[in-house]
């Protein structure tokens, strides 16, 4: 049986992108293979991490699409071009609608920096997420891998991994903690999973 083909989405910097790039290259993700990352930024630094390790890139602008329809009809028309049986949101900041949800029922998912259902949903991205929690006051934070459907982070939750807070933590300090602690080892792991069970239904 040939491995699960993986395409992963993403805006920015790219680690998680790197955490399942290092993943596959050690053998954590066996039975999945990262064939294609997409990102809808020009100047993500995640298309970067993708060129070095030998991976194929495209590059899908919204805003020359003109509507979300056309562009998420731009990313459907490359996965299937390219024989993507699992996306990965890593980092993707652009909320997908459900076009495009219904079209991969548990083949999308996704990575959010806390533990779902607090700080979560629309407007909840990046380090906004870890203000809001500081904001709050709360002790324990952490991160969440779930399958991804119409509801902005409401999928059903795959893995989940507490990280603590400590006194004088700020937004940054925190973001950095919750992606090497619970991130990039958890976001592998679902991945390694999600990819065998595609993988034993061929
Ligand atoms: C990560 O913390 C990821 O969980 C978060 O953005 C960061 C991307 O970093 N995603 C979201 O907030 C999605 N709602 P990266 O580009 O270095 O992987």
């Amino acid at each position: 049986m040939s491995k699960t083909r993986i395409a992963v989405l993403v805006s920015g910097g790219g680690t998680n992108l790197q955490a399942l790039i290092d993943a596959e290259k050690s053998g954590i993700i066996k039975n999945g293979s990262i064939a294609l990352v997409i990102s809808n930024n020009t100047n993500a630094y995640a298309l970067e991490r993708a060129r070095t390790a030998g991976i194929e890139t495209a590059v899908v602008l919204r805003k020359e699409l003109g509507s979300a329809e056309a562009f998420e009809a731009e990313l459907k028309r490359i996965l299937t071009e390219h024989g993507i049986e699992l996306i990965v949101l890593a980092g993707f900041m652009a909320i997908l609608g459900k076009g495009f949800t219904d079209a991969y029922p548990e083949r999308i998912i996704n990575v959010h920096p806390s533990l779902i259902p607090s700080f979560c949903g629309k407007g909840f991205y990046g380090l906004h997420v870890h203000e809001a929690a500081l904001a709050y006051g709360v002790k324990v934070t952490g991160a969440t891998v779930h399958f991804v459907n119409e509801i902005p982070d409401g999928g059903r939750i795959i893995l989940q991994k507490a990280v603590e807070i400590r006194e004088g933590d700020t937004p940054e300090v925190l973001q950095r903690r919750v992606m090497e602690e619970a991130e990039w080892q958890i976001l592998p792991r679902a991945v390694e999973q999600v990819a065998k069970e595609i993988k034993e239904l061929k």
